[in-house]
């Protein structure tokens, strides 16, 4: 048997196409999902990182343990990496679940929370649940948030605001200093959460992560995640950052943990910064050729600061849906009141050129 029959059956291709600086792992999720490409849900489709696949291979070994000790490690790495104590940090199964905790909290007992709109509602969503009414600010005319509306919209009754930045489903950044200034003084009246899920994409000099407040004590609450530039989605793993007696209060209303696969992939993936500069130019690169191809097609787009972009369709979003999921393509779901536009997330060259075949074919229909 040769090497390559040998990867073959011994199922190592995908990762030795990886580690061959080739394509990965679409191949074997579109197998499941009838070859369609998967461009609705901001996924990374390169897949894990060459070192978190071994670690995460190495983790099944551990699997009869608990998980102390390689939780302690993750939380200790993210703190040397941002610069605060590790006990400025509580792991969530994914940062869906650090939102979801932060809609109970800040939700139950009558709780008000303010938040642009549109914008990424699961906090929102599981707050509502919880009894919460929800205030939604519109962005403005450039699809940017109107920050200071959001500032004049903080009532005493506030219990928190969220903002996403870079917001999905735009992709706009809030410039870093004008963020900054919101959360000093908005900090002061309630408690202000940061979702940073796409904070490792951003390219803009202006961009300033609120970890920075936290650091000095503040009322805020910052999300990260593994599941994007680390594309370890599946693997459910995602931080909230904040001071000790905010972590203790999430804490303590946490219902899930994490796992030991998830957090041995996590621990080589952070470290591995090499996997994330090359995920990061291959999103620009994707990013960039999708803006060139919806000039030719002279159709407007908003420039992204994430792994995806959201450009008009001209017609209504869940009609083009549906043609473009019949051409093999998935595309977000809609976002209201935008509903001529699109979020398209950043796939794989090949995945990007069935992207730009359908749309021919779906907006010359
Ligand atoms: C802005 C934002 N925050 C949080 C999440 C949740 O991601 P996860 O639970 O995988 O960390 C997403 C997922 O798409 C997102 O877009």
């Amino acid at each position: 048997m040769n090497r390559r029959e040998w990867l073959t059956r011994s199922g190592a291709a995908a990762a030795y196409a990886v580690l061959a600086g080739c394509q990965s792992a679409p191949s074997l999720l579109q197998r499941g999902e009838h070859n369609l490409v998967r461009l609705h849900l901001n996924e990374n489709p390169y897949g894990p990182s060459p070192a978190a696949r071994k670690a995460m291979a190495e983790a099944f070994d551990e699997g009869h343990l608990y998980t102390g000790v390689p939780h302690n490690e993750l939380r200790k790495l993210i703190a040397e990496q941002e610069g605060i104590p590790a006990d400025h940090i509580v792991l969530g199964s994914g940062s869906g679940e650090i939102l979801n905790v932060a809609g109970l909290v800040y939700g139950m007992n009558g709780g008000e929370i303010l938040a642009p709109h549109p914008t990424f509602e699961q906090l929102q969503q599981y707050a509502t649940a919880m009894g919460a009414t929800i205030h939604r600010v519109p962005l403005n005319d450039r699809m940017d948030h109107d920050m200071e509306e959001m500032s004049r919209r903080i009532s005493a009754k506030t219990t928190l605001v969220y903002l996403c930045n870079p917001n999905n489903p735009t992709g706009v950044l809030i410039d870093g200093s004008l963020l900054r200034a919101f959360c000093e003084e908005a900090s002061g009246r309630t408690m202000v959460y940061v979702d940073e899920a796409y904070h490792e994409f951003v390219d803009s000099p202006t961009h300033r992560s609120m970890i920075e407040l936290v650091r000095q004590g503040r009322n805020i609450i910052v999300s990260r995640t593994a599941s994007k530039i680390h594309a370890l989605a599946g693997l459910r793993i995602g931080f909230g950052i904040a001071k000790p007696e905010i972590i203790r209060t999430l804490s303590r209303h946490m219902t899930g943990s994490v796992n030991v696969v998830g957090l041995r992939g996590a621990l080589a993936s952070y470290r591995d910064t090499e996997y994330q500069s090359i995920s990061k130019q291959r999103t620009r690169r994707g990013k960039e050729t999708l803006y060139a191809l919806l000039e030719r097609m002279g159709r407007r787009f908003l420039r992204s600061e994430g792994n995806f972009a959201f450009f008009h369709t001209g017609r209504p979003i869940e009609e083009f849906r549906s043609a473009m999921q019949k051409e093999g393509v998935l595309v977000a779901r809609p976002f209201p009141p935008f509903n001529d536009w699109c979020r398209v997330s950043i796939g794989t060259e090949e995945g990007m050129d069935r992207f730009a075949s359908a749309l021919q074919i779906v907006f010359n229909s």
